[in-house]
């Protein structure tokens, strides 16, 4: 299997990219910053530049040609402003989405959030509402596509080490952490699941083994 990773120096990327190496998984990592090619190719993974706020489709097309799914695991991070998060969190997931068609390949996991979309309350910090839009907005491109996606919405990403036990399943299933180990066993398992088709699932950490929460999908 061949897979693209578009953010590809993202902390839940790298662990994906350490996951699907390790079990003979040729990675690609799309990256913005040169400097960060070293720790990817550490990761097991191919490192690529390509900005996602810059490339066009043609360009990234070019990327995915060959590959059996993309991964969109970019995200302005938190010390970005409103614009980023409309330029990074969603449309950078679009224009992924459109070179995967372009180059046609049909496996789509997209690394969302949990909430995505709902229309934030009074007085929300203006750089969070946008987020939360953003990726609604790129969830619902997502959808509208002829792809064979699957959206994951973590709850609050944490840096422990991972446990193995989530909760995976259709929103909405309550507020949570899960560990950005587990979000990338998730997301590996996925890849494996080509029956796991149009679905949006929310993750956060639980009781029950990646395996049999992404066996339960297809049950
Ligand atoms: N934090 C949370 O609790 C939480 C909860 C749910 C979902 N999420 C979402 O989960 C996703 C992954 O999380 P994470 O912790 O792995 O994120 P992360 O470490 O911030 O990784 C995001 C990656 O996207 C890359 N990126 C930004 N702009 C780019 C561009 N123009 N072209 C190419 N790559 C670009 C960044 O590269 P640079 O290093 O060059 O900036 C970075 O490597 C994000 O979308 C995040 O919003 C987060």
């Amino acid at each position: 299997m061949n897979v693209v990773i578009a953010g590809g120096h993202g902390k839940i990327a790298l662990r994906l990219a350490r996951v699907l190496s390790a079990g003979g998984v040729q990675v690609t990592g799309l990256i913005r910053n040169p400097d960060h090619a070293d720790d990817v190719r550490r990761a097991g993974a191919r490192p690529e530049v390509c900005d996602l706020e810059h490339a066009s489709v043609e360009e990234v097309a070019a990327l995915l040609e060959g590959a059996d799914a993309a991964v969109f695991a970019a995200g302005a991070g938190p010390g970005s402003g409103a614009a980023r998060k409309d330029t990074v969190d969603r449309a950078a997931s679009a224009l992924l989405a459109d070179a995967a068609e372009r180059a046609g390949v049909r496996r789509f996991l997209q690394i969302s959030s949990m909430g995505a979309g709902r229309p934030p309350r009074p007085g929300t910090d203006e750089a969070w509402a946008a987020y939360v839009r953003a990726k609604g907005e790129a969830e619902d491109d997502l959808r509208a596509r002829d792809l064979d996606w699957v959206i994951v919405r973590p709850g609050l990403l944490t840096d422990d080490p991972g446990t193995g036990l989530v909760t995976l399943a259709e929103p909405d299933v309550g507020r949570g952490e899960v560990t950005r180990d587990d979000v990338a066993a998730v997301l590996a398992a996925l890849l494996d699941a080509s029956g796991v088709n149009r679905r949006t699932l929310d993750l956060v950490g639980g009781t029950t083994p990646i395996e049999e929460a992404v066996a339960a999908l297809t049950a």
